[in-house]
């Protein structure tokens, strides 16, 4: 099929407006071969890829090593029984542990990013006898929800789950008076947090604002949970965002990464405090594909690799690569790119156009890289390298963008 017959097909099938929308920017991919950082699409055009997905591509497509990982895992493996322990579990749990800090104690897991922030809010429920969630209006942490309330009571009830809106409350960050104003109230379970929000380009947070606002969050009772789905994994070029801020998260949700682009893993780590529920009946949260063991098997090499002494160095390398280049790039284009921000390989673009992130997406696309625009501040790009780029390919993404910003200003 051609990428129009494909296009008109999944207009009748998957998604009308979703597949009007790309042609409509003439970003009408469709995937094709694809290795490491670059696919091809089924038009045959070469295309770095620096959206990641939000980071599920952050070891790079089909990456070897967790492809023959999988191989070898489907020998002995498939999703296991999520009322039974394994060895590959385990060590899975471990490698997570062993990667925070150090008064974490249980791993859950999951499949996508939001089914463990549905998890983690649980478990602070349940832990605090509370039922209010304060996040943050910028952020985003998935699509799930429903399906817990819609089934017997028994469950439901043990977590405190119903879904009253009113106890959810967003405030916008940075306001530690709103913040604490709620807070206050003394019936908060958790606050729900990305450090560094995807939705807005990767604004970067004032740190003082996370300490303090982590500090309120104890100071009243609450459980932090510190949403890692986009930032950790080694993407600020630290193991987890929240070790550039001198805080210790009540709970950490990954995912995306976790997944080594191959198999759909997420996972909340979680202290004591929050691992209550564990304690008293830890049957009560279940799901079919909870610590798939194949999936156990990828994320145990996806975090192998995304630990190794030489991914933290390439991290280094294309920290310092992109911020001289982007410094640069910047002094020459201060017409339509307004600043950009940037911590380890995350970065974000902000143009001085209302809607400049789509403009960029588009002339980005025209020179063979795929970048998306913020979710809510089209003004914005999102630009992403993943921690195994090479300096070659890394040192091209900038000379497109040097060009596609030419473009835009014209
Ligand atoms: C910060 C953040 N949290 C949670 C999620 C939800 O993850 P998933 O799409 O795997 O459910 C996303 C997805 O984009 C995300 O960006």
């Amino acid at each position: 099929m051609t990428t129009n017959e494909i296009y008109q097909d999944a207009k009748k099938v998957w998604n009308p407006t979703k597949m009007d929308y790309w042609e409509g920017l003439g970003v009408n991919i469709v995937l094709d071969k694809r290795e490491g950082y670059v696919f091809y699409t089924k038009d045959g055009k070469r295309v770095i890829n620096m959206h990641l997905n939000g980071g599920v591509f952050n070891l790079g497509h089909r990456n070897p090593e967790i492809i023959e990982a999988l191989i070898q895992g489907t020998k002995q493996y498939d999703a296991g029984n999520h009322y039974f322990p394994s060895e590959v579990k385990n060590e899975l749990c471990h490698r997570l542990l062993d990667s925070a800090h150090a008064s974490m104690r249980y791993v859950y897991m999951n499949n996508g990013g939001g089914e463990s922030i549905d998890s983690a809010i649980k478990f602070a429920r349940y832990a605090t006898k509370r039922t209010r969630v304060i996040s943050m209006s910028e952020d985003f942490h998935g699509a799930t929800g429903f399906a817990f309330m819609a089934g017997n009571d028994l469950w439901t009830d043990y977590f405190n789950t119903p879904i009253h809106p009113e106890d959810f409350t967003k405030i916008h960050r940075n306001d530690l008076d709103a913040l604490e104003d709620v807070l206050r109230k003394e019936d908060t379970a958790c606050v729900l947090m990305e450090l560094i929000t995807a939705g807005t380009g990767f604004q970067l947070p004032d740190p003082e604002y996370i300490k303090q606002a982590y500090a309120l969050c104890h100071k009243y009772g609450a459980l932090f949970i510190d949403d890692e789905v986009q930032i950790g994994l080694m993407r600020t070029g630290k193991m987890w965002g929240y070790e550039n801020y001198g805080i210790e998260p009540d709970m950490i949700v990954t995912g995306k990464g976790l997944s080594g682009g191959i198999y759909p893993m997420s996972a909340v780590i979680m202290n004591d405090k929050a691992a209550a529920w564990l304690k008293e009946d830890g049957s009560t949260h279940l799901s079919s594909f909870n610590a798939c063991e194949l999936g156990c098997v990828v994320a145990n090499k996806a975090l192998e690799i995304t630990t190794r002494p030489e991914t933290a160095a390439n991290v280094k390398m294309l920290t310092n690569l992109y911020k001289e280049g982007m410094d640069d790039i910047q002094s020459r284009h201060g017409v339509f790119m307004k600043q950009y921000h940037q911590m380890g390989v995350i970065m974000g673009i902000e143009t001085n156009q209302e809607d400049g992130g789509v403009t960029l997406m588009k002339e980005l696309y025209k020179r063979g890289i795929w970048a998306i625009r913020a979710g809510w501040n089209i003004s914005a790009l999102q630009f992403k390298p993943g921690l195994l780029m090479s300096k070659e390919l890394a040192c091209e993404t900038l000379d497109i963008l040097d060009s596609a910003l030419s473009a835009c200003e014209k």
